[in-house]
């Protein structure tokens, strides 16, 4: 297959070159000077093992006080973090993630209502969409409808 843009080297890389974070080309992830705050590590028993061992990731940019706050995660892979903030801002608020790579999003999509059962929300409270953080409008996504956004390792692949 011939590799056109960016955009089509970065979602082969991440849809099918890696199949868990053990091919990363890169330690990044396993960097302890950036090792995620407590409020952040208190949640990771909580995610399925799957989601993890597919977090691409480095550190965590997840903020404290995020109860009931409505956060957009770009490029939010296989969705560790969207889990973790998922727990966060807890059954009132939301969140949102949104990657171009179909393969992540699948991942993230299989675990939604197991990871509000594990969190013992009677509904889950995130969403994944498929597309590019480059165009949210082209994916619903719109001005002033969000309180936070966060990403992990994500905008120095945005051509
Ligand atoms: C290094 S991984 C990080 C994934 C996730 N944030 C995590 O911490 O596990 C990069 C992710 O960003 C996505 N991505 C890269 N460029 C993108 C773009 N322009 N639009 C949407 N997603 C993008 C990739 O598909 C991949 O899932």
């Amino acid at each position: 297959m011939e590799l056109t843009t960016i955009h089509d080297e970065v979602r082969e890389y991440y849809g099918r070159t890696l199949s868990s974070n053990d091919d990363l080309h890169t330690d990044a992830p396993h960097c302890e000077a950036v090792a995620p705050p407590r409020y952040v590590t208190e949640v990771m028993p909580l995610i399925a093992d799957e989601i993890i061992a597919r977090f691409y990731g480095c550190g965590s940019p997840i903020p404290p006080a995020l109860e009931g706050c409505t956060v957009l995660d770009l490029g939010c892979g296989s969705g560790r973090d969207v889990y973790v903030l998922s727990k966060l801002v807890g059954e009132t608020g939301h969140v949102i993630g949104v990657d171009m790579t179909p393969e992540q999003i699948g991942v993230a999509e299989k675990y939604q209502q197991e990871q509000a059962e594990r969190f013992g929300y009677a509904a889950s409270n995130v969403e994944f969409r498929l597309g590019y953080i480059e165009d949210l409008a082209a994916i619903g996504i719109e001005d002033e409808s969000i309180d936070l956004v966060v990403s992990n390792c994500v905008v120095n692949l945005s051509p």
